[in-house]
């Protein structure tokens, strides 16, 4: 009777620290938590990825960044906030204040190149068209 006790002692100890541990089943990766689901290429979305996720996510901890901007956020709002979203995004990069200096001094291989710079606001383009098809 013992054993059956602490068998079933065992399993719910190992049982409630994955429930209370999720990242012992998947390792906390930011990225992976939230969903993104604007309509672009593969090579789009490494851009963003890459230069921008880090702080423009609902689940970032830059908690200024997350307002002014959320990557998972933008398809939720009205299609009119939506389209001043996209171009905001593209105005930005066009003008190199974003991603910040700051940041880019402790990653300076995630500043836009003129080429990504080009993909990311074709993308807004497209991306702004579909609410006028
Ligand atoms: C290190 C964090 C960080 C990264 C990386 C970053 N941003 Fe930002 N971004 C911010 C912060 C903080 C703000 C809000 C304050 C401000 O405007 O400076 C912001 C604001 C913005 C805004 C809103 C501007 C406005 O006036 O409404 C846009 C659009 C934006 N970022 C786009 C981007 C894009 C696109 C990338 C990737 C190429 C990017 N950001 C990368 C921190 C970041």
């Amino acid at each position: 009777m013992f054993v059956l006790w602490m068998a079933i002692l065992a399993s719910f100890i190992v049982f409630s620290a994955f429930v209370l541990y999720p990242g012992y089943l998947s390792p906390p990766t930011m990225q992976q938590d939230v969903e993104v689901d604007l309509n672009m290429s593969d090579k789009v979305f490494e851009i963003v990825k890459t230069s921008c996720f880090d702080c423009h996510l609902s689940n970032s901890k830059n908690n200024k960044a997350k307002k002014a901007m959320s990557f998972d956020r933008i398809s939720h709002l009205a299609p009119m906030k939506q389209i001043a979203e996209l171009n905001n995004i593209c105005e930005e990069i066009k003008e190199g204040n974003m991603p910040p200096e700051k940041y880019l001094s402790n990653f300076p291989d995630r500043k836009l190149t003129d080429v990504q710079i080009k993909m990311v606001c074709d993308w807004v383009k497209a991306e702004s068209q579909k609410f006028f098809k």
